[in-house]
């Protein structure tokens, strides 16, 4: 973010190529201005409803990242390369519905600006027919680029610290009672200076939500069953089911059986089972502490995220026996205890008979 001379095709200090990625003409011009305040620069990122760029505050003098909201598939850019345009009339509704989203995404973010696990917002505004949330800008990378360069694998103590860190933001979270929706390793940032953010508050919604859409949109091998069902409802539970998913990857390389295919019976081996005899060995506490996360029935997960917290804190190692086993060897234990009772008489008149 620093100035050249136009004529330059590559930047003398960062060694960017001038407009080298657009994406067929969806992304603002580089170097375009926005709001008169925030000069654009490169594109840090592009879902299905937003552009995140990384830009420049001219009023304060700070790199600054802007997420722009363009729902890909309803909008193109229109010619004057800074609005958009919605492609059919008929689909103006759900594109004022996305936007709605959009700004309640930017009201949870400034919620939370404070905490340290959660990225900070600085501004939201309404310019050229869509929106943009202005945001800190983090130097460092997602943990999804972070595992991509590190054959797919984290070390248990960077594992831990990580998960530390993104249990702390649920808590906060959770007690505003505000589900996040969509922990993955690419909405968690590792930033350089060791702190670690959660990002993409898009999904966020309010507690008890049921899904009340047919369009639900979930990541494969981080959703729990409840996410994936209408009318299902979602709690703390379901962020603590997509973290177990997310250490679950950074601790083996492998993404956990998909939540619906181990409804039907597949089984879910645990992160021990990955090891090989020249790996770091997981700890028996941290390997039942994602199974535990990973539970397909709610009642078998966490309750919330600051008993996560203190497991992991205090490496307590916890119990795996789901509660339909818990139930059956209760009732084993009845059936037991009945069985002993019938016969305990009929023992008792033998041992009579033979010692009179
Ligand atoms: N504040 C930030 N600082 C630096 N990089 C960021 C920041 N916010 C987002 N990014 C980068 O941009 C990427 C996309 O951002 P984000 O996850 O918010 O949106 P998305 O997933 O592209 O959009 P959608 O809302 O459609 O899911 C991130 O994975 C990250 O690499
Ligand atoms: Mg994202």
């Amino acid at each position: 973010m620093k100035e050249y001379p136009s004529e330059y095709e590559v930047c003398p200090h960062c060694g960017n190529i001038a407009s080298a990625r657009n994406d067929n003409g969806i992304f603002l011009a580089e170097g375009s201005m926005l709001s008169d305040r925030y000069y654009i620069g490169v594109v840090l990122g592009c879902g299905g409803f937003g552009i995140t760029y990384k830009a420049y505050d001219t009023v304060l003098d700070v790199v600054v990242a802007i997420k722009e909201y363009y729902p890909r598939g309803l909008v193109r850019r229109s010619e004057d390369g800074n609005s958009v345009d919605v492609c059919i009339k008929e689909d103006e509704h759900e594109y004022r519905a996305g936007l709605y989203r959009f700004m309640a995404e930017a009201r949870t973010l400034a919620r939370f600006s404070k905490h340290e696990n959660i990225v900070s917002v600085y501004n939201y505004y309404e310019l050229n027919r869509t929106a943009n949330i202005v945001m800190e800008y983090l130097e460092g990378m997602t943990l999804k680029q972070y595992l991509d360069v590190n054959e797919g694998k984290m070390s248990v103590n960077d594992t831990l610290w990580v998960m530390q860190s993104m249990a702390k933001a649920l808590i906060a979270l959770h007690k505003e009672n505000i589900l996040h929706r969509d922990i993955s390793p690419d909405n968690i940032f590792l930033c350089s200076n060791g702190k670690v953010k959660l990002l993409d508050f898009g999904a966020a919604r309010l507690t008890g939500v049921t899904e009340a859409s047919s369009k639900v949109v979930v990541k494969v091998g981080y959703a729990p069953p409840e996410q994936y069902r209408i009318n299902e409802k979602q709690g703390a539970w379901t962020d603590l089911y997509a973290l177990g998913a997310t250490f679950y990857r950074a601790l083996t390389g492998v993404v956990p059986t998909e939540s619906l295919a181990r409804m039907r019976g597949n089984q879910l081996k645990s992160p021990r089972e990955y090891i090989g005899k020249d790996d770091e060995p997981i700890p028996e506490y941290l390997n039942n502490a994602i199974m535990k996360l990973l539970m397909l029935e709610v009642s078998d997960r966490f309750e919330s995220a600051e008993e996560l917290l203190e497991v992991l804190e205090k490496k307590k190692v916890v119990s795996l026996i789901s509660s339909q086993n818990k139930h059956k060897i209760k009732e084993r234990r009845k059936r037991a205890v009945a069985v002993v009772f019938a016969i305990l008489p009929v023992l008792l008149m033998v041992l009579v008979w033979l010692y009179t």
